[in-house]
């Protein structure tokens, strides 16, 4: 991984409104875009403790070191500890795992994030927080330091009145609307008239709608139907604070000859 020392990574805290309701899956698929597309390089730190799945929906391997390991010993904690207790499916994309249990001296649990996320927005340009529902102090000491704050939601009536008070409570953490960017999850067309009225429960604006898709879970590259990222790509390119990178010129040819590939049950070079 080319880790850049001056760099200043960004920290996206997702939380979950209700459980199920879309947030390892939309943090790994952001991972893997911004790490892919962007060729940005991407932590994903699984906050959900005990029993986060993050890193295995990333890798096969089985990590020896985990989330509470790094935070119950801030002092020793520099870069190559992070750096050896990290998980690393692609070349731009490590994992750091959830942890097995989180009993830390209260304390000790805000100098310990703090001291985590400064050395990882050292060394990533994008720190993807998996953070699940529990509102505990470890959760509040990130989200004290998360860049943005995103809450993940369904059009269901559960689970906008949960995304509405979860919106109340990060307010009263002192979490501003300039720092929630809120993604509703599963949109169907029938849900497109409810939008004003959702926008208008929760009072804030709904920019970032992903679909119901059944590729949801699949590695980008391995679907062949790209209808659904596009709200992916939107939201990826928030976070970035950049579009899509596009091929240059001589990249249409690639492209051009990848789509033959698809299309035909042979590679192009096998046909007469
Ligand atoms: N937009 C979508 N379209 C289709 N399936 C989806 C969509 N979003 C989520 N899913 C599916 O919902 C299931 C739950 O997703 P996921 O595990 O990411 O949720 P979670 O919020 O992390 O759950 P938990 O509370 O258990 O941590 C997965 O099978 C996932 O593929
Ligand atoms: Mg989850």
């Amino acid at each position: 991984m080319i880790a850049h020392a001056s760099s200043h990574g960004r920290v996206f805290a997702l939380l979950s409104c209700k459980g199920g309701v879309g947030t390892t899956q939309l943090t790994v698929q952001l991972g893997r875009l911004l790490a892919q597309r962007w060729q940005l390089n991407v932590l994903i730190v699984d906050w959900v403790h005990p029993f986060g799945d993050a890193a295995l929906l990333l890798s096969t391997e089985d990590p020896h070191t985990h989330l509470g390991d790094l935070l119950r010993q801030p002092e020793r904690l520099d870069a190559a500890l992070l750096d050896s207790a990290l998980l690393r499916p692609q070349p731009r994309l490590a994992v750091l795992a959830a942890a097995e249990k989180a009993n830390l001296q209260p304390l000790l649990q805000h100098q310990a994030v703090q001291r985590l996320i400064t050395l990882a927005r050292e060394r990533f340009d994008c720190i993807l927080c998996d953070c699940g529902r529990q509102f505990d102090p470890l959760l509040m000491a990130l989200l004290q330091d998360a860049d943005r704050v995103m809450p993940v939601f369904q059009p269901t009536l559960a689970m906008i009145r949960d995304a509405r008070r979860l919106l109340v409570a990060l307010l009263e953490a002192g979490i501003g609307p300039d720092r929630v960017l809120p993604v509703l999850n599963r949109m169907e067309t029938r849900h497109q008239p409810l939008l004003d009225l959702l926008e208008q429960v929760l009072g804030t604006r709904l920019q970032h709608r992903l679909p119901e898709h059944p590729d949801f879970a699949v590695p980008l590259h391995q679907t062949r139907d790209h209808s659904w990222q596009h709200g992916m790509v939107r939201l990826a390119a928030t976070l970035a604070r950049k579009p899509e990178p596009q091929d240059d010129p001589s990249g249409i040819l690639q492209r051009w000859w990848r789509k033959q590939w698809r299309w035909n049950p042979q590679p192009p070079e096998k046909l007469p």
